[in-house]
C-alpha cells in the first residue's frame, strides 16, 4: 500500500516535469535554467538531511538492509556476489601460491591489523583517476551529439567578407552553451573532471614512487603509467584545442611551433599532428579523431592492461 503511493507520488512528479511552463519550455528545464546551482545544493542537502535522519534515529542499517533484501529477492545477488569473492581470492592460492603476493587485499585485511595506516586514501587515486575517465567518456559522448568539428574560418557576417570570423566547431559550441539542455552543465563537468582526472593521474603516480611500487615485479606496469600520463596530458591538450576559440587557436600555435621546431622531423610531426604546417581546418580534424577515437581506444586498452596487472600481481607493500 506504502510502495503503491510512492509510485503515485513519482508518476505525479514526472507529469509534472513534463508540462510545459510555457509554449515550448519543460518546467524541469526551466527550474534548471534559473536555479542550476540552488536545486544542486538543495539535492545534495536533502540527501545528506535524509541520511542523517536515518543515522540518528539507528534506521539507517535497516534503510541499506531493506533495500538490498528488495533487490536480492528479485534478482538473487548475493550468488554473483559470493561467487566473485570466491574467484578473486581463489586466484592468489590456484596460480601463484608459492610466490606470497596478493590479490589486492588491503594491508589491514592481510595482517589483519587493527590500525589505519594514514597513507591508505592516496592508495585510491589511480581508481579516483578511472573514475574520472568514466565521468568524461559520458559527458564527452553527451557533448558529442552536438558538438561539429568544423575549424575552417568564415566571416561572421557574410555580407562583410574581410570582418570578424568564426568557425562551425565555435558556433556548436555556443550552441551547447545556451541552446542544448544542462549543455552548459555537462560542458562544465567535462571540463573539471579533465581539471581533476589530470591532477589524480599524477599524484597516484607520485603516491607509486614514494612508496617505491615501481620496482621488481612491477615495472612494466610503471612504463604502461608513465604512457597512461602521457595521454592524459594529450586528451587534454586535443580536448582544448576543440572549442577553436582564442585559448584553443593560441595553444594550437604553440604546439605547432613545437612539433616543427624538432629537428630533421619536424614538418612531419607537424603533419602527423596537426594536419599541416599551419593551423587550418584540418588541424581540428586530426585533434577531434586524436581526442574521441585514438586516444580512448588506446588509452582504454592500456587503462585495462594497467588494471588487470594490479589485479594479477597485488599491491605492493609500502617499503
Ligand atoms: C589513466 C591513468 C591511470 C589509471 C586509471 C590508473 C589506475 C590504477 C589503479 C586503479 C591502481 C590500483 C590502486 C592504486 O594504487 O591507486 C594502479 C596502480 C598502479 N599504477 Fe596506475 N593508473 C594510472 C596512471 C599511472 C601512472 C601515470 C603511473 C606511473 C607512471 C602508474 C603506475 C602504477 C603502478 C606501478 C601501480 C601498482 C601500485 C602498487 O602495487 O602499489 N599508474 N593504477
Amino acid at each position: 500500500m506504502k510502495f503503491n503511493r510512492i509510485i503515485a507520488a513519482i508518476i505525479g512528479c514526472l507529469v509534472l516535469l513534463a508540462l510545459p511552463v510555457s509554449a515550448e519550455t519543460p518546467i524541469l528545464e526551466e527550474l534548471m535554467r534559473k536555479y542550476t546551482f540552488l536545486l544542486i545544493f538543495l539535492s545534495l542537502a536533502g540527501a545528506v538531511a535524509g541520511i542523517g535522519y536515518l543515522y540518528i534515529t539507528g534506521l539507517l542499517p535497516k534503510a541499506i538492509f531493506e533495500t538490498w533484501r528488495w533487490i536480492d529477492e528479485r534478482f538473487a545477488l548475493h550468488r554473483y556476489v559470493s561467487l566473485a569473492k570466491r574467484e578473486y581470492y581463489s586466484v592468489v592460492y590456484t596460480l601463484m601460491p608459492a610466490t606470497g603476493r596478493t590479490m589486492p587485499q588491503s594491508h589491514t585485511e592481510r595482517y589483519n591489523v587493527k590500525a589505519v595506516w594514514y597513507w591508505y586514501p592516496f592508495y585510491s587515486l589511480g581508481g579516483l583517476s578511472f573514475f574520472a575517465y568514466i565521468v568524461l567518456a559520458i559527458t564527452g559522448i553527451y557533448l558529442g551529439f552536438y558538438y561539429i568539428p568544423d575549424g575552417v574560418m568564415v566571416p561572421v557576417d557574410p555580407e562583410v567578407p574581410d570582418g570578424e570570423k568564426t568557425s562551425g566547431a565555435y558556433q556548436s559550441m555556443e550552441l551547447i552553451m545556451t541552446q542544448v539542455s544542462f549543455g552548459y552543465i555537462i560542458r562544465a563537468v567535462h571540463h573539471w573532471s579533465a581539471h581533476f582526472m589530470v591532477a589524480s593521474v599524477f599524484l597516484h603516480m607520485m603516491r607509486v614512487y614514494f612508496v617505491g611500487a615501481y620496482r621488481n615485479p612491477r615495472e612494466i606496469n610503471w612504463m604502461l603509467g608513465s604512457i597512461l600520463l602521457m595521454i592524459t596530458i594529450f586528451f587534454g591538450y586535443t580536448g582544448y584545442l576543440l572549442p577553436w576559440d582564442e585559448l584553443g587557436f593560441a595553444a594550437g600555435s604553440i604546439g605547432l611551433e613545437m612539433a616543427t621546431s624538432i629537428p630533421a622531423i619536424g614538418p612531419l610531426m607537424a603533419q602527423i599532428v596537426f594536419g599541416g604546417t599551419q593551423l587550418t581546418g584540418d588541424t581540428i580534424t586530426r585533434m577531434y579523431w586524436l581526442h574521441i577515437f585514438v586516444l580512448p581506444l588506446i588509452g582504454t586498452i592500456l587503462i585495462i592492461i594497467h588494471m588487470a596487472l594490479v589485479w594479477i600481481q597485488g599491491e605492493a607493500e609500502p617499503h
